[in-house]
């Protein structure tokens, strides 16, 4: 006679530890694949939220707002006698680079968020724009814009002196700047488009680098 014939409780008490250590076992598989399913949603998480929150904890916090479909226009509307290169400088999602494109700019996008840029260089590729398209990893401080001819920021007024004189001493006399939203604190607009949020200010590049000509020869002026 078997060992379970002559013993059948020890037996059935086998049996059931087998089947607790089976259970526990399964059990512990669910905890890994739970631990590494919410330890890589949060991994993922944190590296989607992370370029998003560090340009908002920047000295200059210039956080990622895109234009209003009216903003675009007004943009696009003020630069309708213009062609040639275009940049977007703080390029967001690439709305505005890849609409001037589809209004014949070679159009590019200088961005900080590199999710950004993706999305931008996908979103082109979709709208069948890439060739006329280029977008860029980029602090906006340190590239120069001197080969642009048009020029579109959407800022923040703690930014705007400081492009000013950057733009002021990169930019060709040729060149058209259009400020989104928030207008440069000391150049004077040739004019204006749209209202409210959307208003946007264009500058020409004559007037305010010999501005600023006229600034640097007479310091004690403006002081
Ligand atoms: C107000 S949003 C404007 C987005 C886009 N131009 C539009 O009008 O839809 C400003 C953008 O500038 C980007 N940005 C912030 N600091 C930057 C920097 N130092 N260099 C480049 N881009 C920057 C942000 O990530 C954000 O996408």
């Amino acid at each position: 006679m078997s060992q379970e014939g002559l013993f059948p409780d020890s037996a059935a008490a086998g049996q059931l530890k087998n089947d607790v250590k089976e259970k526990r076992s399964s059990v512990s598989r669910v905890g890994v694949v739970v631990t590494g399913v919410l330890g890589g949603s949060l991994v993922a998480l944190y590296a989607v939220a992370a370029p998003f929150l560090a340009t908002a904890l920047r000295k200059v916090c210039l956080p990622f707002v895109p234009a209003t479909t009216a903003q675009v226009e007004n943009v696009l509307g003020s630069l309708r006698a213009r062609s040639g290169t275009l940049v977007d400088i703080g390029s967001g999602d690439g709305r505005i680079v890849i609409a001037a494109a589809k209004h014949g700019f070679q159009a590019s996008g200088f961005e900080l968020n590199p999710w950004l840029v993706w999305y931008s260089r996908y979103k082109a590729m979709r709208e069948g724009v890439h060739r006329s398209t280029s977008f860029h990893i980029s602090d906006l401080w340190k590239v120069s814009f001197a080969q642009y001819s048009n020029v579109v920021i959407f800022g923040v007024p703690q930014m705007m002196d400081q492009l000013e004189l950057k733009l002021a001493s990169e930019l060709p006399s040729t060149a058209k700047v259009v400020a989104c939203r928030f207008p440069f604190p000391t150049w004077v607009p040739e004019h204006t488009a749209g209202e409210g949020i959307d208003t946007v200010w264009v500058y020409d590049a004559k007037t305010f680098k010999s501005h600023l000509q006229h600034r640097m020869a007479t310091p004690d002026s403006h002081t």
